[in-house]
């Protein structure tokens, strides 16, 4: 298992065979103005209405995690709009996720095409501001200097700014986004209301992940039955998968939706037989067993085996025992959720004891017990979805891996001989160096 103490080890970008990348190109720099627009970004953003119906037409879902259709949300925010209210557009590009890599490699290298989504995004709700928000100082100083490129050749039509955090697996929830703009913390509120219907400045806003984004120059140019002529019908296009795990370092695929795991399990050097599972959407859609081996990547197959594609993060378990890494994720949640809300600041507190305990081989069949309930009754609490998260990591835990939980009952599980202490944050994709 990679240790976050460990020396950072190279990322991989490739591109699964037969797709033609719409996102990631062979840059080890940044990708400046003039070589962005060379590939004809950029356009004349021309009749709003109709980019509304190419997006439609295209069924983008979002890159974010949840999936939810770009179109439906532009609607909405647009419609206020419409109604004469001012609106205000955010590109979420926090990327709390630690297993995730694909945010901040668009905005490292090709930070262009994330602020040409963005305009073209604002356009269509008719924003009269935008805002890049993220937390990584080298996606900043990239953003920064695009957006200079930008003002010295007069592109854009709405004013972005830019608005750095610190980083906090909660920061990239879309009302924590909403609320350091708005100048607070960055931690999540209530909701209703939700950001599009009150968000930055109390007006509608429009909050998308910077990979949602960067999707629309493609749509734009080439129309929304173009994008979806790749991928599944329920999951149009191709999207961005980072890999951890495997004893190698992190990888960065573009794959069109649909591809199958063995696919991705190819392009990362490693062999079906050495994987015992995966850890889904990063840390939030919980561990799968072997019938990720025989899944498609798309949010359809996913759903089907009570997982999820969320952000497009996928750490595979090899030699790592799934009770170790359960309880590496929880304890993680109990020191990253935001404190705010009592249900969850106990909640992943309890889960990662009764998990620590487990891992360590003194749990009880109490404790065992007591994790399987509260995986069940916590979901749904709190501001924001960081309790379900936890409650995915247990529950799945074991349902996926009831021998494992029960070798560790029994203190005989033979990958833990040993317990070693609990990594920080496992399959962490930023050890990776970036050029
Ligand atoms: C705890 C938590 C953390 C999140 N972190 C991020 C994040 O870092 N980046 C992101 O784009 N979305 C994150 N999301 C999802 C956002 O709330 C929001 O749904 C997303 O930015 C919408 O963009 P999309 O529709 O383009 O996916 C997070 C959600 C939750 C519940
Ligand atoms: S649910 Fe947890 S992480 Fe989310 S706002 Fe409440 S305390 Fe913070």
């Amino acid at each position: 298992m990679h240790h976050d103490s460990d020396p950072p080890r190279a990322l991989t970008v490739a591109v699964a065979p037969g797709v033609a990348p719409r996102l990631l190109r062979d840059i080890d720099d940044v990708e400046d103005l003039a070589r962005y627009r060379a590939e004809g970004g950029y356009r004349v953003v021309g009749a709003t209405a109709e980019l509304l119906d190419q997006i439609s037409t295209s069924g983008l879902r979002g890159r974010g995690g949840a999936g939810f259709p770009l179109a439906v949300k532009l609607s909405g925010v647009r419609a206020a709009a419409l109604r004469g209210s001012r609106t205000v557009a955010v590109a979420n590009g926090e990327e709390g996720e630690p297993a995730s890599i694909k945010d901040k490699w668009l905005m490292r290298h090709r930070p262009h095409l994330v602020l040409d989504g963005l305009r073209l995004a604002a356009a269509v709700v008719g924003a009269h501001r935008a805002v890049v928000y993220l937390s990584d100082g080298e996606s900043a100083r990239a953003v920064d200097h695009a957006l200079t490129e930008l003002d010295a050749a007069a592109i854009t039509e709405v004013p972005i700014e830019l608005v750095v955090v610190e980083p906090g697996y909660v920061a990239g929830e879309e009302t924590a986004a909403v609320r350091a703009v708005n100048g607070g913390p960055a931690k999540p509120t209530d909701k209703p209301p939700r950001p599009f219907e009150s968000g930055v400045d109390g007006l509608p806003t429009l909050i998308n992940n910077v990979e949602t984004l960067a999707h629309l120059p493609f749509i734009q140019a080439h129309g929304g039955e173009a994008f979806r002529a790749v991928g599944t019908p329920g999951s149009p296009g191709t999207f961005l998968a980072t890999v951890t795990g495997g004893g190698r370092g992190p990888g960065l695929y573009e794959l069109a939706h649909g591809t199958p795991f063995a696919t991705l399990l190819d392009l990362h050097g490693v062999p079906a037989s050495e994987v015992r599972g995966a850890l889904m959407g990063g840390y939030f859609s919980g561990l799968l067993g072997e019938p990720i081996l025989d899944a498609t990547l798309d949010h359809e197959s996913l759903r089907a085996l009570g997982s999820a594609l969320g952000c497009g993060a996928v750490a595979l378990l090899t030699d790592e025992c799934p009770v170790t890494i359960a309880a590496a994720v929880l304890a993680y949640f109990d020191r990253e959720n935001a404190g705010q809300c009592g249900s969850c600041f106990n909640g992943t507190a309890a889960m990662a004891a009764a998990a620590t305990a487990l891992h360590e081989h003194r749990a009880t069949d109490t404790d065992l017990a007591n994790l399987h309930r509260w995986s069940t009754v916590l979901r749904g609490r709190g501001a924001c979805a960081t309790l379900d998260a936890a409650a995915n990591i247990a529950e799945s835990l074991l349902t996926a891996f009831p021998a494992e939980v029960r070798a560790h009952l029994t203190g005989r599980c033979p990958t833990c001989a040993d317990p070693a202490p609990l990594p920080l944050r496992p399959f962490h994709a930023e050890t990776a160096v970036l050029a």
